[in-house]
């Protein structure tokens, strides 16, 4: 059964002024909002609301293996979680993971496994729990974007972070970072990731249709959009530092007062 019937999606997906439903222009990303440590049992954690795309991830390790025999004695190995919660969605998703969510999952940790040093850590493992809260196109991107920030958090050494973005085509326009709407009824759809450590594609899935010409602006808008994501990851985790260094000089200042007194 289809996830929203065909004939409900919109006749055209730009409004009489040129702009995308949603009210963007082509090469315009959604409102994104990220936060890292947020979750105090994870040994890193990060939040990400991008649209009306809601995401967490929670890492834990390097850590020991289980189930034992997938361990590896001459590397770490990194599992990740991606889970859709049942309420994400317009229709109610099953709750058991189903292919997507291990096509996905498989996917985020091809992305992020370049960056790391698992030769570093033999035995062990390290484990990326993303939740889908609230759904609405270019999940498997976002959480990919919030994995690297939650893996930077737990301090993992790190070649660099990874940045991920979908470009696609719609009502025969290239434009960035589909919303859901855009995703169903639009063209094509290209996911793509970025490892910035050497500036190489760590992802690259398509569906649709598209000649040369339009390969080289899909990239192009892609290019420049994953700068701008790379640059909110990096202000969300100097931003954890800078509220930790404001809370520290201020009870160092505290301490000083009470001294006096
Ligand atoms: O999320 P992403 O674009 O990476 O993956 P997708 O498989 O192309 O799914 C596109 C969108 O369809 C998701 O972001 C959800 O909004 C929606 N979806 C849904 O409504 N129900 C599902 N069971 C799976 C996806």
């Amino acid at each position: 059964m289809p996830l929203i019937i065909k004939d409900e999606y919109p006749e055209k997906l730009f409004r009489e002024d040129g702009k995308r439903l949603d009210g963007r222009d082509t090469d315009e990303l959604r409102p994104i909002k990220m936060e890292v440590g947020i979750i105090k049992n994870a040994d890193g954690s990060a939040y990400l609301e991008w649209g009306n795309n809601k995401i967490f991830a929670a890492v834990y390790g390097p850590r020991e293996v289980h189930p034992h025999h997938l361990a590896k004695p001459d590397r770490g190995i990194l599992r990740v979680f991606y889970r859709m919660a049942t309420y994400s969605v317009f229709d109610r998703k099953r709750p058991a993971p189903g292919r997507r969510e291990k096509e996905i999952s498989m996917i985020v940790a091809d992305c992020l496994e370049p960056v790391l040093f698992l030769e570093l850590y033999p035995g062990t493992s390290f484990e990326v729990f993303i939740e889908i809260i609230d759904a609405d196109g270019g999940t498997r991107c976002a959480s990919t974007t919030v994995a690297a920030l939650a893996l930077a958090d737990a301090g993992v050494p790190m070649k660099s972070l990874v940045s991920a973005i979908a470009v696609g085509k719609i009502d025969g326009k290239i434009v960035v970072d589909l919303s859901g709407v855009e995703d169903k009824a639009g063209e094509a759809d290209l996911p793509c990731a970025i490892t910035w450590y050497n500036e190489e594609i760590s992802l690259l899935q398509f569906d649709g249709n598209m000649d040369l010409d339009e390969m080289n602006e899909f990239m192009d808008l892609a290019t420049k959009s994953l700068k701008e994501i790379h640059q909110m990851q990096l202000d969300a985790l100097k931003s954890k530092y800078i509220t930790l260094k404001e809370e520290e000089t201020k009870e160092k200042e505290e301490e000083v007062k009470e001294g006096e007194k």
